[in-house]
């Protein structure tokens, strides 16, 4: 039940309209018996949001775009990852200060080992925008890296953090895609339209493919890999899994991926 001590968590980006955070905090909350609710904010004015979150007191933020990186400033303290990856998605109120965090690398880590080992492993990662800057990050501590992006100079931006850095060209795909491992798709190529990131030709039987758009749920790139035989992991786990770190960093639960995952399900159901 709604009362005066019912807590608010939000989201706040634009657009906002078809995220499935609310279905899936919302859901937790119930399920941890947690008075608290989870809103979607459509927000023009960020510093005014911001100011609003404190003014009200409002007890968590989830960000996204376009507001990741811009956050930074209007924060009072950053976890060590958000600081070196320049990038907030959740956000805790505590006590009157407001801590960014980032939760992006640490969700696709935990999608990842889900499936397969990553400590030792060679990852080829497509991609270097908030999300793939967060990837790399967080793997090049425990796999050998190579990043490729469509601008070449965000890649090599990212050789700070110990990885190799590059241009996502054919050949270089060509090259790469038979030294890897495990291939991570985090470049925007295939949501919510029929593009892949990799020629079909290119994919091998036992290559783990990784895509973190997931919208489709089986992108083309999936789709295609699962037919040439790799292990196949979808968006909504890395969803799923950075959901689940912010959720514990707001109250201390460790929530039930499983549970988030049919969830989020349902409701990505409901909103076709
Ligand atoms: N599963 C999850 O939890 C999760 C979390 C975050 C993001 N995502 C998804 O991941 C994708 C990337 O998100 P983001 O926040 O990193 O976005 P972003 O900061 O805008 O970065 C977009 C990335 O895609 C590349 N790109 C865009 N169009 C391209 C094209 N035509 N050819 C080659 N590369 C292209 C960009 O390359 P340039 O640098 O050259 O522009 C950049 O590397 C989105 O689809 C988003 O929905 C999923």
């Amino acid at each position: 039940m709604i009362n005066a001590k019912t807590r608010l968590y939000g989201l706040i980006g634009k657009p906002v309209e078809h995220s499935l955070s609310p279905v899936i905090h919302n859901a937790l909350f119930k399920r941890y018996n947690i008075n608290a609710v989870y809103l979607a904010f459509d927000v023009d004015d960020l510093e005014s949001a911001v100011k609003g979150v404190k003014a009200l007191g409002i007890s968590g933020l989830n960000v996204t775009m376009p507001y990741k990186e811009q956050i930074l400033e209007f924060l009072d303290e950053l976890s060590e990852e958000a600081r070196a990856i320049g990038s907030v998605n959740t956000v805790v109120n505590r006590e009157g200060k407001l801590i960014g965090y980032n939760t992006d690398g640490i969700g696709a880590l935990k999608a990842l080992k889900r499936f397969t080992e990553v400590e030792g492993k060679r990852v080829l990662l497509l991609g270097a925008g908030g999300a793939g800057k967060a990837i790399a990050y967080t793997l090049s501590r425990l796999a050998k890296v190579v990043v490729l992006n469509r601008t070449e100079r965000k890649a090599k931006e990212l050789e700070k953090f110990g990885v190799k850095g590059g241009k996502l060209s054919k050949e270089n795909l060509k090259r790469y895609l038979s030294w890897a491992d495990i291939v991570i798709n985090a470049t925007s190529l295939g949501m919510n339209e029929d593009r892949s990131p990799i020629p079909k030709g290119l994919l091998r039987e036992n290559l783990v493919v990784f895509d973190i758009v997931y919208s489709p749920l089986e992108t083309n790139l999936l789709r295609e890999a699962r037919e040439v035989g790799c292990l196949t992991i979808d968006g909504l786990w890395m969803l799923i899994h950075q959901g689940a770190e912010s959720f514990r960093l707001w109250t201390g639960v460790k929530p039930d991926v499983e549970f988030m995952r049919r969830e989020a399900l349902k409701g990505e159901k409901r909103s076709i």
